[in-house]
This record gives structure tokens, sequence and C-alpha cells, in this order.
């Protein structure tokens, strides 16, 4: 479905994704982290593609605050240009994913509307959403704010950031997620032990062939 854009046409290329997939010896999927600021989402992501570079697996990282200095420079806080973020960001990932690699999108993405819309785009399974910890508001908010590695939930507190996800904007917990990482307490794991259950699950689901 081409948007507004008119009188285009979709090119085939007989070198297609599968043709790709063999030559990588992988299958091209998104694996989605989701889950508030300081919850440990990039910390994962980098775990998780160094632990597939040392099985020799090509993976890339759409990290939410690096997108944001390039691609997304445009966009904001507020609710519609984080629904734009995260259109923008699940159709780069799709086509990663189509290129053959494993694709690390980590971003808030706090509206389950947005995760879902990035869901649709992919073919049944590719799409593999990860709850990063800690998913569940009460206590992993404490946490969170524990943690606060860049004082901004100390500014938010303070009203110097305004909308900021957990204190005066919506984040809406995945209940459908494929891998939940659970973290209830400060005794949380270790981004590399978190890494290595999504490691089993796409090894589980053939994607590390
Ligand atoms: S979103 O909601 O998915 O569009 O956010 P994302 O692109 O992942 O960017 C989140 C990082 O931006 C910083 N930041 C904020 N986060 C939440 N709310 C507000 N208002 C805000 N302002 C700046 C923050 O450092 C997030 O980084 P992470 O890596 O998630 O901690």
């Amino acid at each position: 479905h081409a948007g507004n854009s008119t009188n285009i046409k979709w090119h085939e290329c007989p070198v297609e994704k599968i043709d790709r997939q063999k030559l990588l010896q992988q299958k091209g999927c998104v694996i989605w982290i989701t889950g508030l600021s300081g919850s440990g989402k990039s910390s994962v992501a980098c775990a998780l593609s160094q632990m597939l570079y040392q099985r020799g697996k090509l993976s890339y990282i759409l990290d939410g605050d690096n997108v944001r200095h390039g691609l997304n420079r445009d966009l904001s806080f507020k609710a519609e240009d984080r629904v734009e973020n995260i259109r923008r960001v699940g159709e780069v990932a799709k086509l990663f994913a189509d290129a053959g690699f494993i694709c690390i999108a980590c971003l808030i993405s706090p509206y389950k509307k947005d995760r879902a819309a990035c869901r649709a785009m992919l073919p049944s399974g590719d799409f593999i959403e990860v709850g990063a910890s800690p998913v569940f508001m009460d206590v992993p908010l404490r946490v969170c704010e524990d943690r606060d590695p860049k004082g901004l939930y100390k500014l938010a507190r303070a009203g110097k950031i305004k909308g900021f996800t957990g204190i005066d904007d919506p984040y809406e917990s995945p209940l459908d997620a494929e891998i939940v990482l659970q973290c209830n307490t400060g005794d949380c794991s270790t981004p590399g032990d978190m890494a290595g259950k999504v490691i089993s699950y796409l090894e589980e689901k053939g994607y590390l062939q």
C-alpha cells in the first residue's frame, strides 16, 4: 500500500530473501525490545548482538536513542511523534529482516497499538516481542528510577522534562510478548543472562539454522 504516493509500481528481483538467508545461514527477523527508560533495553540488545556475532550470525541494532540522532531527529516525545518514531523504525526493521539480518530494535515503544502495527508489517513469527525488564509498572518503575543512569527521571520528577514515560506519559506493558525478561526486584539478571534467553528462543524456532 503506497499511502500518498501515486503512479508507483512494486519491482521484483530474482534474488530474494530466501537466497540471502541461504548465504547468511540464518533467518531474518525482528527482535523488538520494549520497556521503560533505564530498564536495560540497550544493554540486552548489545549483549545479544555480541553473542550472535560470536556465533557468526549477522545482527543490527536500531536503538531509539541512536535513531533519534539521525533518521528521526525531527521527532519529539509527544504522542504523535512517538507513533511516527515507532512506525519508521518498524519499516526500517522490516527492511533489515528482509535483507536477512536479525534486527534488534530497542525503543521504549510505550503504546501497544504501535507495536502491534510493526508486528503486522512482518510475516507471521518473524516479529519477536521482548518485554525488557522490568515490564510491570509499580516496583519496576522504582527500579528504573533508582538506576536513573541519565538523570532523566530526576529531571522529570522536578518537572524539567514534560511527558516522560512512566512519570507523566503512559507505558502499556506487553501482554502477548514472545519473551518476557522479568525483573520484579532490584535483583535483576545480567544483560548476558537475558540475551541468553533470546538466543534459546531463536535456536528453538530455527532462526539460527
Ligand atoms: S519512544 O517512546 O519509543 O519514542 O522513545 P525512544 O525513541 O526509545 O527514546 C527513548 C530515549 O529518549 C530519552 N528521552 C525520553 N524518554 C521518554 N520520555 C521522554 N519524554 C524522553 N525524553 C528523552 C531517554 O533517554 C530514552 O532512552 P532509554 O534508552 O529508553 O533510556
